[in-house]
């Protein structure tokens, strides 16, 4: 990774900012962007100890002129873009029945339509520039199973994930830019790990249907983040991998 450059969005906090330090001490300089500067500033001190460059960018995913931004924002400091690592999510805990219209845009607009807004727009950048990029999106297990409770946030990481393989195909073959997913269970230190679990009797829950019998690090994730960016990845396109600790496979009724 040494010279790439690679943007990853929601990367001052949790997963993000795991996979930011991860890369920067692969050698890249990293843009990580965020709505709050403070919280990007002090992921940059964290990151910076690997004597790359790291810019902060403040936008929101949301809003596709700040998304466009940010891509110019990224050029005139590092001159080009090699890998989109879209992380950015919102989440939170709410009954179906009682989710207002407003709650479902939110989550929606920040998971699925920021995701597309920010691929769209660094695809057609490389497009253009003839330039073989390549994309990781986070999805995660609840992409394809149930998630009561979560129904916004279930909804817009299968279309994520969606996203990853008809992209994987379209632009793969057209384009040779390679498109993959993470779907992460429950990692520690992680703002879905506060808000999804809050209390001492749920937390207690989710360990037990780990068959690891622990949460996920960021550092585990950034790890798999890295390989799939990585030339050894090359043949990989299309892939969600799943980082879990068997969690999503442990509903057996059969007890050993
Ligand atoms: C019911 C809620 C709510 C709650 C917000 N809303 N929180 N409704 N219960 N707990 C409703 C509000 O009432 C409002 O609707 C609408 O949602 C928008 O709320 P705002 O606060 O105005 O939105 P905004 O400031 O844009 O914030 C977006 C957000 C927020 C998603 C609501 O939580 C956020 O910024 N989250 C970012 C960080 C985050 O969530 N990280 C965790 C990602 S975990 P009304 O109708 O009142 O106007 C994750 C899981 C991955 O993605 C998988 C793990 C295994």
């Amino acid at each position: 990774m040494k010279g790439n450059v690679v943007i990853v969005t929601g990367g001052g906090s949790g997963i993000g900012k795991g996979m930011a330090k991860k890369f920067a001490q692969e050698g890249a300089n990293v843009v990580i962007t965020g709505r709050t500067l403070d919280k990007l500033e002090e992921a940059k001190k964290e990151i910076e100890t690997f004597e790359t460059q790291v810019l902060c960018l403040q936008m929101d995913v949301r809003d596709p002129e700040a998304v466009k931004k940010m891509v110019e924002d990224t050029k005139q400091a590092f001159g080009k873009i090699d890998h989109l690592v879209n992380n950015a999510a919102g989440n939170f805990i709410c009954p179906s029945e009682d989710l207002s219209l407003n709650g479902w845009y939110s989550v929606v607009d920040i998971v699925l339509n920021g995701t597309w807004y920010c691929t769209q727009t660094v695809g057609k950048e490389w497009i253009e520039s003839r330039h073989q990029g390549s994309i990781l999106n986070i999805s995660t297990t609840y992409a394809w199973m149930a998630s009561p409770g979560t129904v916004h946030s279930a909804a817009a990481k299968a279309g994520v994930l969606a996203m990853t393989r008809t992209l994987a195909v379209e632009w793969g073959k057209k384009y040779g830019i390679r498109l993959n997913a993470i779907a992460p269970g429950p990692i520690a230190e992680t703002g879905a790990v506060e808000k999804l679990w809050p209390t001492d009797k749920q937390a207690e829950k989710v360990l037990n249907s780990i068959p690891s019998k622990r949460l996920g690090t960021t550092e585990e994730v950034a790890n798999l983040a890295y390989f799939l960016l990585s030339p050894a990845a090359q043949y990989i396109n299309g892939e969600c991998i799943t980082i879990d600790g068997a969690q999503w496979l442990n509903n057996s009724s059969f007890q050993l």
